[in-house]
């Protein structure tokens, strides 16, 4: 089989190794011919060091790269079976090149984008066969995150998944299928792990550093939320909060912060630029945990809860099944356990005491219940 890969950035190189290394062949093709070329030395230097270290042996380290072409232009997919989309987040950019390719490919080619906040349906309106476009959307960095969400749009036709499917597992990746809403999985599940943080310091009931200390030693994760808001970036952290709320017609639960709405207006965008939630200069003094562990507790359920809450909510509205989810978060995003079996083990209805208690104490639409979680409580249901 035959991948046409278009934006050769930091995720259409990944996916370019990734293919190959499966023993497709991948076409890989960018307007940028200056990205093109970091893209082939990347490459290849990556497959060395892989080669280099023993992970592969050196002759699978050329095959794999010779399985790897260069294209000068979009006629080089013409006999493609797939096309990864992998190009700028910009609505009307992707269409038009899918319009282009559209014109090059077999009628039976696949078209696949790894957009992650546009909706897929959109892009498949602008083509002639809407039904064979497709989201299949890859983590980053992507040889070493498992996770694809498949999503298809309400265009595409089912041979289409059933072959998205297909040749994500031959990748030997852990795909999950996911509805064509904001954030599809990941990007909407995870998003009280940053908000629920921020309202906890914002309300002063806890600093940066106490957070993250709860999160990492209560519950496991491996980066505390604002750590890792600090590694994300809040240029790309702020800007996808914002564009899941307006998106979601200006749902509540998902309202960004002016904390992190500041940090990004003043370019404080984390350890990218020195300074984010914490500071990165050297020598600069680190804010320390509180070690009251009553406290860390409360965080840590405070947090868990509004996640397990959001999860559940994903699974009423079919976003992904119970287990799509769990996945999505362990493979996706590295939590340390599913949220839904995390629900199962905390008890149902302790969840749903917890966010009542939330919503009693704030009376804001944010806390409000999942409607799956009381119902499975109130039948003694467990998602497992
Ligand atoms: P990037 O900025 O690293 O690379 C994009 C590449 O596309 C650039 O080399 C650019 O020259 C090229 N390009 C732009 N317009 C083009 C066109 N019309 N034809 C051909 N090439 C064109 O971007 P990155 O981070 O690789 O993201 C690409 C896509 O993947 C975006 O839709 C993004 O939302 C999505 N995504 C990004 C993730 C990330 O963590 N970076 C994670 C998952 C999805």
């Amino acid at each position: 089989m035959k991948i046409g890969i278009i934006g050769s950035g930091a995720m259409g190189t990944g996916i370019a190794q990734v293919a190959a290394t499966a023993g497709n062949e991948a076409v890989i093709y960018d307007t940028n011919p200056a990205a093109l070329e970091k893209a082939k030395s990347q490459l290849h230097a990556t497959l060395n060091k892989l080669a280099e270290k023993g992970k592969i042996s050196l002759t699978d380290a050329g095959h794999i790269f010779g399985r790897i072409f260069f294209g000068s232009s979009i006629h080089s997919f013409a006999d493609c079976n797939i096309i990864v989309e992998a190009i700028v987040e910009d609505l009307a950019v992707k269409q038009k090149v899918f319009q282009d390719i559209e014109a090059v490919v077999s009628p039976h080619c696949i078209l696949a984008t790894n957009t992650s906040s546009l909706s897929i349906a959109s892009i498949a309106a602008s083509c002639q066969k809407p039904g064979r476009v497709i989201g299949i959307h890859f983590f980053n960095p992507v040889p070493l995150m498992s996770l694809v969400e498949i999503i298809p749009a309400i265009q595409t036709e089912k041979q289409v998944t059933e072959k998205a499917i297909e040749w994500v597992a031959f990748l030997k990746k852990d795909g999950v299928l996911a509805k064509d809403t904001p954030g599809f999985i990941v990007n909407r599940v995870a998003r009280p792990y940053y908000g629920e943080a921020i309202r906890i310091m914002e309300e002063g009931i806890a600093d940066c550093a106490t957070i993250d200390h709860a999160m990492k030693e209560i519950g496991g994760f491996k980066m505390g939320p604002f750590a890792l808001m600090d590694f994300i970036g809040a240029d790309v952290n702020y800007r996808v909060t914002e564009s899941v709320w307006q998106q979601f017609f200006y749902e509540p639960k998902f309202k960004p912060s002016f904390s992190q709405k500041r940090l990004f207006e003043a370019g404080y965008f984390g350890r990218k630029s020195g300074k984010g939630f914490y500071d990165y200069a050297e020598g600069a003094v680190q804010p320390q945990a509180s070690p009251d562990t009553t406290l860390a507790n409360e965080i840590f359920n405070r947090i868990i809860i509004m996640l397990i809450n959001e999860a559940a909510d994903a699974v009423m509205f079919q976003i992904g099944t119970a287990q799509a989810i769990d996945v999505a978060m362990t493979k996706g995003v590295n939590y340390p356990k599913g949220l839904l079996r995390w629900a199962d083990e905390m008890g149902i209805a302790s969840v749903v005491k917890a966010m009542d208690d939330l919503y009693d104490l704030y009376r804001e639409d944010r806390y409000r219940c999942s409607a799956l979680l009381r119902k499975m409580a109130r039948e003694n249901k467990t998602f497992y």
